[in-house]
């Protein structure tokens, strides 16, 4: 993904906030599990577009994409095999990688230049908005707004690229899947207007 190199030093500037620590545990990141780190780089990216799309508040925006770069950084803690594993989880192995959000949330909880915001987005971006995701099982709008943005351009990006366990989505399939999954997996108004924008960010995965 030739944007995601183009979009990084942008993306790591920004992150040269005064909050050093989580800077460096993305860098770790990157070299534990580099489909990991891309990603999180992708996410971020689009967070940004997606938060100017919504009009968010310039803070909102930034406590958006800073949460979406970092959404992952759990896994920092995990078995690299696990991360590497080309083929589907066994169940215990599936206990250990939902574990991620809470890892994630308690290193940053460490770092007290934070906004506890973006956290939140590293803690619930598996939540589902019909109650059935995790850590917690929170449902709808107990879901933090931004948390619920992050989960949809967080799942968008893994359909549309390729990982070590499956082949990418083409962009068509991966938006009927956001639609068959709005308002059960999803919030229903953030897919909608995230599809709304895509077509004019597609670009990022040229
Ligand atoms: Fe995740």
């Amino acid at each position: 993904m030739n944007k995601t190199s183009a979009g990084l030093s942008w993306i790591q500037g920004s992150f040269m906030w005064g909050n050093i620590p989580a800077a460096k545990w993305m860098r770790d990141l990157q070299s534990k599990s580099r489909e990991t780190y891309d990603h999180c780089v992708r996410v971020a990216l689009m967070a940004e577009r997606v938060g100017a799309g919504l009009k968010l508040p310039t803070e909102a925006r930034k406590r958006l994409m800073h949460g979406c770069f970092l959404h992952d950084l759990g896994k920092l803690l995990l078995p690299r095999r696990l991360l590497d594993q080309a083929g589907p989880l066994s169940e215990a192995q599936w206990r250990m990688m939902k574990l991620h959000p809470e890892l994630g949330a308690e290193i940053l909880e460490m770092d007290k230049g934070i906004d506890p915001a973006s956290i939140d987005i590293v803690k619930h971006h598996h939540e589902r908005w019909d109650g059935g995701g995790y850590p917690y099982g929170l449902k709808g709008r107990q879901i933090p707004y931004l948390a619920r943005i992050c989960t949809v351009i967080d799942a968008f990006d893994s359909m549309v690229t390729a990982r070590s366990y499956r082949t990418r989505l083409t962009y068509e399939d991966a938006k009927q899947e956001l639609i068959r999954h709005s308002g059960t997996q999803f919030d229903e108004q953030i897919v909608r207007q995230f599809l709304s924008l895509m077509d004019r960010e597609a670009y990022l995965y040229e």
